[in-house]
């Protein structure tokens, strides 16, 4: 069965969501999503049916708004994305112009979820990005009109029809989600690369908001001490480049390499390099998933 997803989304696990959950206990009393974005892990969890509670939270307001209107209230998201999305066509419409003022009009306090969509649909990539007033600054598309809202439709009523009635939502910084997480949780965690989005040492303002490494490792020690499970993806490996700092041996971590396939980043650049995404698991998960003899590179 094709997993659905709603739209396309810089950083989104959708492609190695299959490879995280392999690491899953067999059934799971609540899936916790800190950095949700468009949460794959938590749609692909409730596909193999390993969870039927979960909380989806993201920093990012108008981000986990669309998501909860995708679960609760799928027909109306469809309906205001399909006339969104229509806008472009009108005659004598410029259908660039016409992303480039539902942008504006967005970053002047209209963040309604299908506009919020639409523009997620339309932007390169789905690859956010934010100046540091934090309004969306990333350039149109122009090879694509965004994805088609009957694709957005059967999509978006999967997607309800897995969450609805069992998830909750939040958008409220990480920390204030772990300290809620209780024994029993798992707590899966997809933090911004390092050295993204408005850290001290940000290179590009990636996502809305980024994540201090040492405060990470701090949070990741608490929940050690508390006994609550949990994998993170953080950073990874292109070629043999190790990119980001590795989390710290202390926190007693199962390291695991997944490959994500080739880097596109690479192959813009005309070499031919694999990116490799790291995965942490809290030391109680299982470190071969059922069925695996080997994992492809791992540290222990
Ligand atoms: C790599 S993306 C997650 C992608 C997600 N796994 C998916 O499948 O779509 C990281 C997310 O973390 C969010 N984020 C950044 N800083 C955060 C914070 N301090 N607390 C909560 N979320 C944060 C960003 O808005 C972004 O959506």
């Amino acid at each position: 069965m094709k997993v659905p997803h709603l739209v396309q989304y810089q950083g989104s696990k959708r492609i190695i969501a299959s490879e995280i959950i392999k690491f899953f206990p067999d059934r799971v009393d609540r899936l916790v999503e800190p950095f949700s974005g468009t949460c794959a892990v938590s749609i692909l969890a409730a596909v193999e049916n390993k969870c039927d509670n979960f909380w989806v939270n993201d920093i990012n307001e108008p981000l986990i708004r669309m998501i909860e209107e995708c679960v609760n209230a799928p027909q109306k998201l469809v309906d205001e994305y399909f006339s969104i999305w229509e806008g472009q066509f009108q005659k004598d419409q410029n259908n660039v112009d016409y992303f480039y003022k539902v942008r504006e009009e967005f970053n002047c306090g209209k963040k309604d979820s299908a506009r919020m969509l639409f523009l997620l649909a339309r932007i390169v990539k789905g690859a956010v990005r934010y100046n540091i007033r934090g309004e969306l600054n990333q350039s149109c598309d122009k090879r694509r009109y965004g994805t088609k809202p009957q694709i957005i439709a059967n999509n978006a009523f999967r997607i309800s029809e897995l969450l609805r009635g069992r998830t909750s939502f939040s958008s409220k910084d990480y920390k204030e989600i772990l300290a809620l997480t209780k024994p029993g949780d798992l707590v899966y965690m997809d933090p911004p690369y390092q050295g993204t989005s408005n850290t001290f040492y940000a290179r590009d303002n990636r996502y809305i908001q980024g994540v201090d490494f040492d405060e990470f490792v701090d949070e990741l020690i608490k929940l050690n001490q508390r006994g609550i499970d949990f994998i993170v993806s953080y950073d990874g490996m292109t070629g043999d480049k190790i990119i980001g700092k590795q989390l710290p041996k202390k926190l007693e971590l199962n390291h695991i390499y997944i490959n994500a396939g080739l880097s596109t980043q690479a192959t813009l650049n005309g070499k031919k390099e694999i990116t490799y995404e790291s995965l942490y698991t809290s030391k109680r998960l299982k470190y071969l998933p059922n069925g695996c003899e080997q994992i492809e590179i791992c540290f222990g």
